[in-house]
């Protein structure tokens, strides 16, 4: 049974019962509207920890104010019985004033790996998202932390802080859970209209064509810059980035060796905004 737990008290003190017994806790951060990409991560978890803490949270730092906060799916008891049917231990769902209470003032940037793809696109996102994750890795004192390859540059970001600050944490990624059609799964998708859901698969195609060329010795300016126009003239209204970076580092990469690079891209179609990223050779 998944106990949902609003404070941090009470999660301080469930996790002492377990550290003390010497059990290991398993952390899955989340913003609800769950889905199964988010329970490859609860898997992964299960398999690794005796214990999993899931944590449903829309972080308002993270969104800027033209996003689309307000708008951002709202389904808790949904997300509590997918967790429920999953084995979650704990659903830590806590309020805004419990994570950003009057007087909250600290800020958490990690620069460089910030500076390209969604960092250069969504200005100060990072570091809402460095800010809510280093809070939510305090709270929940796990061996290991999971996230998703589909957020490439999130795992990055946060495997960088973790590493600087020396939390005590192993940050753990997982591969991308896609629909049959090569769509990654996102809370976002439930923005797509039925036609433009026709469109979105059009995304990973894409990347997965880009990677290939760029594999077989095509400089990747000139693919990138064919496959963005491709994008456009499949139906999305704007491509913010597509581009081919170094795997670890985002490094610009025009001819990557093999297996080191990655292509990125984020695009609009309709009120949604997708980001997928593939590796190359
Ligand atoms: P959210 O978008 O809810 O995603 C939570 C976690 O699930 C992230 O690590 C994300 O990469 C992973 N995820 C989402 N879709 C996935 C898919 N199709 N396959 C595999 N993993 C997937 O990312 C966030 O929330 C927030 O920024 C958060 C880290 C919780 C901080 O607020």
């Amino acid at each position: 049974m998944t106990e949902v737990i609003r404070d941090v008290a009470t999660l301080r003190m469930l996790q002492g019962t377990w550290r003390r017994a010497g059990e290991s806790i398993g952390l899955v951060p989340t913003m609800g509207a769950l889905h199964a990409g988010h329970m490859a991560l609860v898997q992964a978890a299960r398999e690794e920890c005796a214990h999993v803490i899931a944590t449903v949270f829309v972080n308002p730092t993270q969104f800027s104010p033209s996003e689309d906060l307000d708008a951002y799916p709202d389904v808790f008891d949904a997300d509590l019985q997918l967790l429920r049917d999953n084995r979650v231990d704990v659903c830590f769902a806590p309020t805004r004033d419990i994570m950003y209470p009057d007087g909250f003032a600290t800020t958490v940037r990690v620069s460089g790996l910030t500076d390209h793809l969604c960092g250069a696109t969504r200005p100060g996102h990072f570091d809402g998202v460095t800010q809510v994750v280093a809070k939510l890795l305090n709270l929940g004192a796990a061996d290991r932390a999971y996230f998703g390859q589909k957020d490439w540059q999130q795992l990055a970001v946060v495997r960088q802080m973790a590493r600087d600050l020396n939390f005590p944490t192993e940050i753990v990624g997982v591969p991308t859970v896609r629909a049959a059609d090569g769509l990654a799964l996102s809370s976002r998708n439930v923005y797509l209209t039925e036609a433009e859901r026709e469109i979105a698969p059009v995304l990973n195609r894409t990347l997965r064509n880009a990677a290939a060329q760029i594999a077989r010795g095509h400089g990747a300016a000139g693919v990138c810059e064919a496959s963005a126009r491709a994008l456009i003239e499949a139906g999305f209204s704007s491509v913010d980035y597509l581009e081919c970076r170094d795997a670890q580092t985002l490094a610009a990469q025009e001819r990557p060796n093999p297996g080191t690079a990655r292509v990125f891209a984020a695009a609009k179609l309709g009120k949604a905004r997708l980001i997928d990223n593939v590796a190359v050779g």
